[in-house]
């Protein structure tokens, strides 16, 4: 079984061992107008696990399956919300009798991925409303080649409609809004070696936006640029590790326009690239119970005074025995 809780969702998923996934449950915080308050995100998830590990467990005992393991998602992620998801891991364990296994929420996105793209060893392009990194794994561990320096390119999106009056996810918004756009306004498109910086986009756009230049048009820069940006570091990452493959993950996967920039690139570098589905592209217990399988060979347990959350969990300091035991 696995936990997640790092930010706006709550979710329970199942996998078996053999990493295949049995079920996926999750709520949703969302606002009317405003973004994330993460002790209101909070609230969200106490309010709403009780009745999705229940239904989980309902699951189990219907369909006759053993909980062997409980993983949670310990960070990195927000404080209070993450708190949640390790209480509620740790009373699972407590009444099971089954060990916990600590999982760090980006490598879950990542293998996430790697199963169901099917791709060996990929740059992985992770976009969310929370993160905006490029990782390759070498030297045994994942390793961040690109970042954001600032914000994620998903809190520039969400950010941006909060400006416009739309509640949280604002992100789906600006993209809708950006499909009708045509021109290009200009607006600085910071790279630094290979990392970006979106902080100082969104004060411009903010500006723009209250000096009266289009709201159409200014959307449409946004995604535009914010998407060359990334696709750019990618096509920097790709070329410079030398590896084949491009993998792409988190919420903003969902985004055509991405699909299509990054797909673009890869044909050009004759790249194979793949992106992971919908249902599995934003936060979800179900990549953190396929995480856990992945551990669990390995005894890769913790005990519950060693469960405390990992707000800034560097995806670096994270062990991935599966890819170093048999090098694949
Ligand atoms: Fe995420």
């Amino acid at each position: 079984m696995g936990i997640e809780s790092t930010a706006h969702t709550f979710g329970v998923g199942l996998s078996t061992l053999e990493g295949e996934i049995l079920l996926n449950l999750s709520s949703t915080y969302t606002t009317k107008e405003g973004g994330i308050h993460p002790r209101e995100a909070a609230r969200h998830h106490v309010e709403v696990a009780p009745e999705i590990v229940r239904d989980a467990l309902s699951f189990c005992s219907e369909k006759k399956l053993n909980i062997c393991s409980v993983a949670v998602a310990l960070g990195p992620g927000l404080g209070p919300c993450l708190r949640v998801g390790a209480v509620t891991a740790r009373a699972l364990s407590l009444k099971l009798s089954v060990p916990l296994i600590a999982v760090n929420h980006a490598v879950a996105h990542i293998e996430i991925a790697r199963k169901f793209t099917q791709t060996k060893d990929p740059v992985t392009l992770y976009v969310s409303g929370g993160n905006t990194a490029v990782v390759i794994f070498a030297a045994g561990r994942y390793v961040v080649a690109g970042e954001t320096l600032d914000i994620s390119l998903g809190n520039l999106l969400d950010v941006f409609a909060r400006e416009l009056g739309y509640g949280y996810p604002g992100a789906p918004k600006v993209l809708e809004l950006a499909q009708k756009g045509k021109k290009l306004v200009d607006i600085p498109m910071p790279i630094k070696g290979q990392d970006l910086s979106f902080s100082g986009m969104l004060t411009a756009a903010k500006r723009m936006l209250s000096k009266g230049v289009d709201v159409v048009d200014l959307a449409y820069t946004l995604v535009e640029e914010s998407f060359a940006m990334v696709t750019e570091v990618t096509e920097r990452v790709l070329v410079a590790s030398g590896k084949d493959e491009v993998s792409l993950t988190g919420g903003l996967a969902r985004s055509k326009k991405l699909v299509e920039m990054l797909g673009k690139m890869c044909e050009e570098r004759g790249a194979k690239f793949s992106v992971v589905p919908g249902d599995l592209a934003g936060d979800n217990g179900a990549m953190i119970a396929y995480v856990g399988a992945l551990y669990y060979p390995f005894k890769s347990f913790i005990e519950i005074e060693e469960s405390f959350v990992r707000p800034r969990w560097r995806i670096e300091e994270v062990k991935v025995p599966w890819r170093t035991s048999f090098s694949v």
